[in-house]
């Protein structure tokens, strides 16, 4: 081998080498510079104020899906549709394993919106005000920047638009269509309308509440109110039970029963529910009324605390630290919202955080689910970084 051929062969692998070591932590930065461009905000911020424009409630987000697969078909991505109705999983990557997947919720509130802008609500009595839009728009950017670099990703990303979030319990759904059976882990995100922009916050273990709804029927006796030595008044009763239940938290904070901040969870559900019952009998007795409690999931799904898998937590620490910097990586406590992502915990490991996207020209942001909630659009590079770089970095360190 002569100087010149091998001078060569330095001068090809020097070329390549930029391409070939380009590590998992430089491709994270990378992501959040690309969905920051003008062109990749300016799209993500027409699909939002469009999905803005019309919002659908949960199971009837059909305009939505069309827009999410429009988007997906001009991405050249392909998709699964219809999941739990009007759900679409769309896929990129080899289609082989590691399988791992991003979650975004899809449905609106039935509220009137209280903003006046050029992209307010157009369907009345309906609102985005939890931020689902924008959720949508993060993994359609999300979407964006992983097709942009396909050629890096290992194994396959699984893109989980889902239904009826806000109580129908989509999520469900959506396991039991039986379309994410490969998939090894997902995460989901929430904005957060009182942290700052460029940061994210969770915790390891469980983060948010979990859910329920119960049926107390109080039966009693009709009579005159001028004769209520007569009557026999659920009213009264019903009116104690209340007051009464609310004894239940301060019992909680008293550690007389298991508070609903601390683990294990099932045991405080156990307990509030047994407690509960009891409480609304014994007042209803009291009162000299009868009394039926019924904890039901039939008319609305049970939600299950939503638990961070203690092994993602190191995954997702790592990575935000890439994308944001380490000091953009926050701890936060068990917040007492709810979410059907834990429906995916149950059957995978599944990691769910807050973006903060706190608007600074806003002192005092209405919160989420308010008629005046007002989502800050310069979030929607960030979430779209995140969500890509947690799915890119997963799959790169389970590829095997
Ligand atoms: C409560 O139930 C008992 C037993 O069925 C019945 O005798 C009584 O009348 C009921 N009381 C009321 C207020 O409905």
């Amino acid at each position: 081998m002569n100087i010149s051929k091998w001078i060569f062969t330095i001068l090809i692998v020097s070329l390549l080498k930029p391409q070939i070591s380009i590590g998992v932590s430089d491709l994270s930065k990378e992501f959040l510079d690309f969905a920051k461009k003008d062109e990749v905000f300016d799209w993500m911020v027409g699909i939002r104020r469009k999905i803005h424009e019309n919002p659908e409630l949960g199971y009837e987000e059909f305009e939505t899906s069309k827009v999410i697969r429009e988007e997906l078909d001009k991405l050249g991505i392909s998709y699964k549709h219809p999941i739990a109705g009007t759900g679409v999983v769309g896929f990129i990557g080899s289609g082989e394993p590691p399988f791992v997947g991003l979650r975004a919720d899809m449905d609106a509130l039935s509220m009137q919106e209280m903003v006046e802008w050029n992209h307010k609500s157009k369907v009345p009595g309906k609102m985005h005000a939890c931020g689902h839009d924008g959720h949508v728009t993060m993994l359609l950017g999300a979407a964006k920047i992983l097709k942009k670099h396909s050629h890096l990703l290992k194994g396959t990303v699984v893109l989980v638009f889902q239904p009826a979030e806000e109580g129908g319990g989509g999520a469900k759904q959506v396991v039991d269509s039986g379309s994410l059976e490969n998939v090894k882990a997902i995460f989901g995100l929430h904005v957060s309308p009182g942290h700052p922009v460029g940061q994210v916050f969770s915790r390891s273990g469980a983060i948010l509440a979990g859910s329920g709804s119960f049926e107390a029927i109080i039966t009693g006796k009709g009579g005159h109110a001028a004769i209520p030595q007569h009557s026999i008044d659920p009213i009264l009763a019903a009116s104690n039970v209340v007051v009464s239940l609310q004894h239940l938290v301060v019992l909680s904070m008293l550690s007389r029963i298991p508070s609903p901040l601390a683990e294990p969870l099932e045991l405080f559900l156990k307990e509030v529910s047994r407690n509960s019952g009891n409480v609304i009998i014994a007042q209803a007795t009291v009162h000299r009324c009868n009394a039926t409690v019924e904890f039901s999931t039939k008319a609305k799904p049970f939600f299950p605390a939503t638990i961070n898998d203690k092994g993602l937590h190191g995954h997702f620490q790592k990575v935000a630290g890439d994308v944001l910097g380490v000091e953009n990586v926050k701890e936060m406590p068990p917040f007492m919202g709810a979410e059907d992502f834990s429906f995916y915990q149950e059957v995978m490991p599944g990691y769910f955080y807050f973006i903060g996207m706190k608007n600074e020209k806003n002192g005092n942001p209405a919160s989420l689910h308010s008629p005046f909630f007002e989502l800050n659009e310069d979030v929607l590079p960030y979430g779209a970084a995140m969500q890509s770089a947690l799915a890119v970095t997963y799959n790169h360190d389970h590829n095997t």
